[in-house]
């Protein structure tokens, strides 16, 4: 019988406060089982304004609504449906091989939605589970992992860094990836989730990640997922041929699929899709004096303020939700945006 995973941050804070206590806002956390099947649980919808603090009343900073604001929930943007795509195809073809799988690559530069893209995935994998086979605590289809610090002797403890995730840590017996590798099987693991793959160095780093990491998916039959900065260059001579002399002129790359993040740019179709998703946004916010169009009127100042990276747009609408819900203008405008200091220097 698979052990119970440690308590999650949650139920801690529960534990620790009173249940239901008011208490500071803290990030959602998803890298302990708990925590990750806490965050597939949560409802993400924005909140019913008929059930909010009435217009004029002063504002807290616990307030939900004002919460709810200051990260909204993510977006579908077009990256996030084809990623969702390639990865369940992945996930179909991989499904019955006990050998020749092909995992998934995500790369793209710092604040393009990489690490909110394979979130997406993994708990849209995790919820049409549930759906269709009803909700199983046995069932673990989704491991989140980041790829853990280097220790002592400069090597990385991946079997510490499952263990952890799973709540077996302490419980391991003396053969700690056996006993990973056998609740994964037995509670049919399907996606291995990898972030920070840019931390890996070139050399021996990536070779004894992979060497650990090639074991885990033979063993327990799961499709991975590889994501950061650069991460293709990383983990492709890893996943590859190399002993094969190449052609001339082909290319040197191996076969798994790469989904490439990138900030959207100011050709007309950039602006399109950024104009799409903005209006995504649009649709979530919940402001008195917002109009439903309001804040897509202003993509062009967005684009140009973003500079089409979701990190500064998405910190652009928040903030500026929240400054609004502070001044009690409760909607967003170009003046407003004006005010925010996100890639602003500001002379003190
Ligand atoms: N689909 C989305 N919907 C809403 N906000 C998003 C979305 N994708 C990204 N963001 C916003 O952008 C921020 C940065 O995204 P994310 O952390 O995924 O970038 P990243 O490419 O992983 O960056 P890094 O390389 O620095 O890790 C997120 O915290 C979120 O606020
Ligand atoms: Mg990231």
């Amino acid at each position: 019988m698979v052990k119970r995973p440690s308590i999650g941050d949650e139920e801690l804070r529960d534990l620790v406060d009173g249940p239901d206590q008011l208490r500071p806002p803290a990030p959602e956390w998803c890298d302990t089982l708990t925590n990750w099947r806490a965050s597939v649980d949560r409802v993400l919808d924005p909140p019913d304004l008929a059930d909010c603090a009435p217009l004029g009343t002063e504002v807290s900073p616990d307030d939900p609504r004002f919460v709810f604001h200051g990260s909204m929930r993510p977006v579908e943007t077009p990256a996030i449906k084809t990623a969702r795509l390639v990865v369940k195809r992945q996930l179909y073809a991989n499904a019955k091989r006990t050998s020749g799988r092909l995992g998934v690559i995500i790369q793209g530069p710092s604040g393009t939605g990489k690490t909110s893209l394979m979130r997406y995935v993994g708990r849209d994998l995790e919820v049409r589970l549930n759906n269709r086979y009803g909700r199983n605590d046995d069932r673990i289809p989704v491991v989140a992992l980041s790829v853990p610090d280097k220790g002592r002797g400069g090597t990385r403890n991946w079997s510490g860094a499952f263990a952890r995730f799973l709540g077996l840590e302490g419980s391991l017996g003396s053969d700690p990836t056996d006993s990973i590798c056998y609740v994964m099987r037995h509670c049919h693991t399907q996606l291995v989730l990898i972030d920070g793959i840019h931390r890996l160095q070139h050399g021996a780093d990536v070779k004894q990640t992979f060497a650990y990491l090639e074991h885990i998916s033979d063993e327990t039959g799961a499709t991975f997922v590889y994501c950061g900065r650069n991460s293709r260059a990383i983990v492709d001579p890893y996943l590859r041929d190399s002993e094969t002399p190449r052609d001339k002129n082909e290319d040197p790359w191996g076969d798994h699929p790469v989904l490439m993040t990138s900030r959207l740019g100011y050709d007309q179709e950039g602006k399109d899709r950024f104009r799409r998703i903005v209006n995504e946004f649009d649709k979530d916010l919940r402001l008195y004096h917002h109009h439903a169009g309001d804040l897509t009127g202003l993509s062009p100042v967005l684009h140009v303020r973003s500079k089409g990276y979701l990190r500064a747009l998405s910190q652009l609408i928040c903030q500026a939700a929240q400054h609004a819900m502070l001044s009690g203008e409760e909607r967003i405008s170009e003046e407003l945006l004006d005010t925010l200091t996100v890639g602003r220097v500001i002379n003190i």
